[in-house]
């Protein structure tokens, strides 16, 4: 990295240049101040469409419109993250923000001011061009010479289908602002500060819960997205397999790298720490360290998904023998999971309760482990304790979009509690996990675990399966992994 150098005292310059946040400039003569002022070239476009989703974006505003008349709404994309001293986290715009605007600029803040009988105006705040007068453009750490090109608030208008504002005039603006007003928090620090006096944690949490359930019906353009995600996704299981054997002479590492690729190629990047747990590893349910041994003859849990350039991730589980063909005892746990899965699935449907698929799958994950002894039956009294749910360990899924565990914050009642609709995305992913150290199975079984997870689409006469595409059968991943080998 190129690091600034200290600011001169008297930095050049029509007005006082923005602190970067190590609080560095580089020394600056006259005459390169002068220079640098000039000699660029007009580059505003002028022929930029609205993004794809400008229509949806519209519809959604107006709902939240619709819930809350008279209330100035305050939703921010957030802010960079500090990783270590002066570098940060790549920016991951808040799905709140993403899904009401279709844009993805840090700091940026929509804002929807009352506007009487038409509800709700909104206006889309973000960080101009860079001024080229006072330097800000090759001094400021912000600045497009440092940070690239933004859009112009002009252009920004033509892509997101409303006014945009400068964001440095944001935070003053809602301090002076009078009525009542309600913001999606925990993303930009500086904007809550301007706010503090003027919401509640209670009241804010409500506008948070209204976009969470928003979201819990895809529209045509969402679930093309999940489409591309799930479609990146297979493809970057299948560059695992491929990898397999330079996995076995390194490490999980070789295959989380592999994933990662072709989810930066294809998409922004993955939706979630991909889990690459080989062996035992497969029996700790978010293994993310990634830095164990994969060796032949054991199992690989593969659970990852490619997140689009548009932010919707797939979530996508296979669990694959390492040297393509499961021993016996690997084989009946995996058909176990199987059976379980398809039960689970065939539970999707329009007016099904959402909780039908998880206890369809939980059963017949009971009737196995009841059937190999692992538990005292009958099932009805394994299943009335959950007593299964010692190896089955989590939900058998959860909506899936913007966010992995999409609609985090809906309500119980609408989702939890509630009945399925056509439009809902959600994964289905039971799983039987051994720990190595379970002296309650016997000792073959142990460091044995087993996920099964597909991203299913609820139609209007059922589901379809939007990660089809990958093997599941056990005969059928054995032979995707042989063409795969070659
Ligand atoms: N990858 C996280 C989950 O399956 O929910
Ligand atoms: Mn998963
Ligand atoms: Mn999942």
């Amino acid at each position: 990295m190129t690091e600034q150098q200290p600011a001169p005292e008297n930095p050049e310059g029509d007005e006082p240049i923005k602190q970067r946040k190590n609080g560095l400039y580089p020394a600056v003569s006259d005459e390169l101040a002068a220079s640098m002022k000039s000699g660029w070239a007009d580059t505003e476009l002028h022929d930029l469409q609205p993004v794809a989703q400008a229509a949806e974006t519209a519809r959604r505003r107006a709902g939240l419109s619709a819930r809350f008349p008279g209330e100035r709404l305050v939703i921010p994309a957030g802010n960079l993250k500090t990783r270590s001293n002066d570098t940060e986290y790549s920016f991951r715009a808040s799905t709140e923000y993403v899904y009401l605007t279709g844009d993805q600029t840090q700091d940026g803040v929509l804002v929807l001011e009352p506007a009487g009988a038409q509800g709700h105006e909104a206006t889309l705040y973000l960080l101009p061009r860079s001024n080229r007068e006072n330097g800000e453009f090759w001094l400021d750490g912000m600045g497009e010479l440092w940070v690239g090109r933004r859009h112009s608030l002009t252009e920004a208008e033509r892509l997101y289908g409303m006014p945009c504002g400068d964001v440095r005039e944001l935070a003053d603006a809602l301090r002076e602002a009078t009525g009542p007003v309600r913001a999606v928090r925990g993303h930009d620090a500086g904007i809550e500060a301007a706010l503090t006096d003027k919401v509640t944690a209670e009241r804010d949490e409500e506008l948070r819960v209204f976009v969470s359930e928003q979201r819990l019906v895809k529209d045509a353009f969402e679930v093309g997205e999940l489409q591309k995600a799930v479609d990146s996704t297979v493809r970057g299981f299948e560059d695992v397999v491929k990898v397999l054997d330079k996995a076995e002479a390194t490490s999980e590492r070789y295959i989380e790298g592999t994933f990662f690729l072709r989810a930066r190629v294809e998409g922004n990047d993955v939706g979630y720490g991909s889990i690459c747990a080989a062996g035992p590893h497969a029996t700790t349910l978010h293994w993310v360290r990634n830095d164990g041994a994969v060796r032949s003859g054991d199992l690989l849990l593969l659970d990852a998904g490619v997140e689009t350039n548009s932010l919707y991730t797939a979530d996508v589980t296979r669990t694959l023998p390492i040297n393509g063909t499961y021993t016996g005892l690997q084989r009946k746990i995996y058909d176990a999971v199987f059976e379980a899965q398809e039960a689970g699935i065939a539970a999707v449907r329009p007016g099904a309760k959402y909780r039908d698929f998880h206890d369809a799958a939980q059963r017949v994950l009971a009737e196995k482990l009841v059937e190999w002894g692992l538990v005292e039956g009958p099932v009805e009294r394994v299943l009335e304790l959950g007593l299964q749910r010692r190896w089955t360990l989590h939900g058998t899924g959860h909506m899936l979009g913007l966010d992995v565990h999409d609609c985090a914050v809906a309500r119980t009642e609408t989702y939890v509690d509630g009945v399925l609709e056509p439009g809902m995305v959600l994964t289905v992913e039971p799983g039987l996990y051994f720990q190595a150290d379970d002296t309650t199975v016997p000792e073959e079984y142990r460091g044995i675990g087993v996920r099964i997870e597909d991203d299913i689409l609820v139609t209007e006469d059922g589901n379809r399966n939007l990660s089809a595409a990958l093997p599941r059968a056990a005969s059928d991943v054995e032979a995707w992994m042989a063409s795969l080998k070659g």
